[in-house]
């Protein structure tokens, strides 16, 4: 990632998925895919304008590490859900941050909640739930449930779990700009 890279408004957000949503996320779509699915899915689900930016961010910080596109084969746990809400942290507010920083926990909860949810999920993500530490247990999955954006966090994730269809149409990313306009800080 560029040291130099400042992340102020709708185009400094767009040049980062310019520049590094070709990255293969894993499930034969690119980061710039998964985005825009994982958003045209809450947009077709009509979801409020808040959980449709949050899915199409959710995993910037997914971009903007240089650890590698196959970084949980090696082991490695990135924390990309962290490195994403921090990296934005002062262009939104927490109704959008707190979704992209804990759409992994909210995995984590789902795990706990619905057992079937796990054999749902794609090869890739259940890899990393190991290196994210497996389902909840009960007092972390209270915890979670006490979240004032426990909601938004757990529909973002059901929207990212979709967004994994090979040439799937969707709009493009130009079509969200007002809707970054409109939560800017
Ligand atoms: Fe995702």
């Amino acid at each position: 990632m560029s040291g130099s890279l400042k992340l102020v408004d709708a185009d400094g957000i767009f040049t980062v998925f310019q520049n590094y949503g070709d990255r293969h996320y894993g499930e034969n779509v690119t980061e710039l895919e998964h985005a825009l699915q994982t958003a045209e899915f809450a947009r077709q689900f009509g979801e409020t304008d808040n959980i449709v930016l949050s899915c199409l961010l959710h995993d910037f910080g997914h971009m903007m590490h240089d650890l590698g596109e196959d970084i949980a084969q090696q082991g490695v746990d990135a924390k990309h859900e962290v490195v994403g809400a921090t990296l934005l942290k002062d262009m939104f507010p927490e109704s959008i941050l707190e979704p992209i920083r804990q759409h992994v926990t909210a995995k984590r909860y789902l795990c706990w909640k619905v057992p079937v949810y796990t054999e749902g999920l794609s090869d890739s993500s259940r890899l990393s739930l190991q290196l994210q530490g497996g389902p909840m247990t009960d007092e972390e999955a209270q915890t979670f449930e006490a979240n004032p954006h426990y909601d938004a966090c757990v529909r973002v994730r059901r929207y990212d779990d979709m967004g994994k269809v090979p040439d799937m149409p969707t709009a493009d990313l130009e079509s969200y700009r007002s809707l970054i306009e409109k939560y800017l800080l």
